[in-house]
């Protein structure tokens, strides 16, 4: 039995996959990862990746986002949406079972339903089952049914915080391709000031300022990301957020060691 709160790490589309390239793994990232995530031998960790290269461009070609406009070749769109992610899940599950992790790939899409973009309802009896037994439970950003809608995109950082507050989440750590969050955009502003340290007051007032992405994003970026976190950390579920793509951030940030990134904290 697992009774323990829950780590959620979420591996940021950017960080695994070069964005501005349709359909390009960060192969040699993706394993890095793994092998942090083993060493850090955690029996309470959730795993959530988003989409980046792969799921970004096609959810954008065919508007799955706004959902179903009658227009047949939009099925095919949600089909082809859903398959490339599965197709990137299929890398970062190679990775990690690879380094011997018992990590399950847990698919949004065949257990999930949401209601305007928002998670309504959630069949959790197999993750839940999972976690008892200490496997490592896999999800990611994906194509969702939508009981208004029709379809929609459910994104990584929605699924992170819907998880987080559901089974009460000790932390979140987030990877993405900067070191934490900056002032301004550090991609399109080079003089752009990392931020260490961020409660909730100072982190609504930041939202707004945030950049979009590199590359396709129909999820809004670092904002939007920012945005679908803010309920955890009004919960008091403390997040970090850190590189992903620098060596050893991430087993730093799962051991609850300091590390080079934003700690956002309720107070
Ligand atoms: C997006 O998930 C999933 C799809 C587009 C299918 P995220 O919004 O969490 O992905 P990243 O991390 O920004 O790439």
């Amino acid at each position: 039995m697992n009774d323990a709160r829950p780590i959620i790490l979420k591996l940021g589309g950017s960080a695994i996959t070069d964005k501005t390239t349709e359909a390009i793994p960060k192969n040699e990232i993706i394993n890095r990862l793994a092998e942090e995530i083993k060493r850090a031998d955690l029996d309470n960790l959730i795993i959530v990746h988003g989409g980046g290269s792969f799921g970004h461009p096609t959810a954008a070609k065919y508007g799955i986002k706004d959902g179903y406009k009658e227009d047949p070749t939009q099925k095919f769109g949600y089909a082809e949406t859903h398959h490339m992610m599965t197709v990137l899940n299929g890398l970062v599950m190679d990775a990690l079972i690879w380094h011997e992790i018992p990590a399950v790939s847990v698919a949004p899409a065949n257990c999930m339903v949401t209601e305007n973009g928002k998670v309504k309802t959630f069949d959790e009896t197999a993750l839940k089952a999972m976690s008892k037994l200490i496997f490592t439970p896999v999800l990611y950003g994906d194509a969702v049914m939508d009981e208004k809608l029709g379809f929609t995109i459910l994104s990584g950082d929605q699924l992170v915080t819907y998880l987080a507050l559901k089974y009460n989440a000790e932390k979140i750590v987030v990877g993405v391709d900067t070191d934490g969050i900056f002032e301004a955009d550090p991609k399109t502003n080079p003089e752009a000031k990392p931020i260490k340290h961020l409660n909730l007051t100072e982190l609504k007032a930041l939202q707004p300022k945030l950049g979009k992405a590199a590359g396709t994003d129909v999820t809004g970026g670092m904002a939007g990301k920012i945005a679908e976190l803010i309920p955890a950390v009004e919960a008091g579920i403390p997040v970090t957020v850190t590189g992903a793509t620098k060596s050893l951030s991430i087993y730093r940030a799962l051991t609850g060691q300091s590390v080079l990134g934003t700690v956002i904290e309720k107070t």
